[in-house]
């Protein structure tokens, strides 16, 4: 049987990475993680690749042009259909996002276009919005900027902090990734311009948490 290929790039924790790997090794989504690359060395998203046989590159990135030379020679060797950006904080070169548009994504930690950058959750905080949330879209060229596939939102409480606030947005940055890649790998993601029309099928909605709106197609 066909499964989709997906080459993850992370530079961090990696719990996005595991949402996927989780999703797949749960039959979830028809699709296996081909390879994870990190711009940091000391990522712990390549120690979860390593725990779970799957290939794992440093790549330095001090060099762009090297780097996603790197990332494209990687992803192509392994016939990767889908790359996902799962906590990667670099931006790529408009000349790599053209060559794979429509074929990359990435989860941001707010409801986009409010709190692009490094640090949606703290930003979302200071600004004082009640409702913040997560967003998974195609990678333009624009930062944090492509045609939205899924959004959530989530409750500012009285007492957050910026961890408590990022932690309940991860819980839910887990759901909407791993069904992003799924929503692809059942072709199910059309892009017209800015908007995605998600044709019908099934659903997540029976994994749904209460207090979170997700948009239609979850
Ligand atoms: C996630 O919250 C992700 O949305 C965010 O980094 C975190 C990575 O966590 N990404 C961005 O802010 C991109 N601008 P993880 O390494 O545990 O998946």
């Amino acid at each position: 049987m066909f499964m989709l290929k997906v080459g993850v790039l992370a530079s961090g924790s990696g719990t996005n990475l595991q949402a996927i790997i989780d999703a797949c090794n749960e039959g979830k989504i028809n699709a296996e993680v081909a390879a994870v690359i990190s711009d940091n060395r000391n990522a712990f998203a390549l120690e979860r690749a390593r725990e779970h046989g799957i290939e794992s590159f440093f790549s330095d990135a001090s060099d762009k042009r090297r780097h996603e030379e790197e990332i494209d020679r990687i992803f192509g060797e392994r016939d990767v259909g889908l790359i996902v950006g799962a906590g990667y904080m670099r931006i790529l070169s408009p000349q790599f996002v053209k060559k794979w548009y429509g074929r990359i994504i990435n989860i941001h930690p707010a409801l986009l276009p409010s709190f692009k950058g490094t640090d949606g959750q703290g930003d979302a905080l200071r600004y004082g919005v009640k409702i913040t949330g997560c967003t998974t879209h195609f990678i333009d060229e624009e930062t944090d900027h492509g045609p939205i596939i899924l959004q959530a939102a989530v409750r500012v409480k009285d007492g957050d902090d910026r961890d408590s606030l990022a932690a309940r947005i991860l819980k839910v940055e887990h759901q909407i990734l791993p069904r992003s890649i799924d929503l692809f790998e059942q072709g199910r993601l059309e892009i017209h311009g800015r908007k995605v029309r998600i044709l019908p099928g099934d659903s997540w909605m029976e994994y749904a948490l209460p207090d979170v709106l997700y948009s239609e197609g979850f």
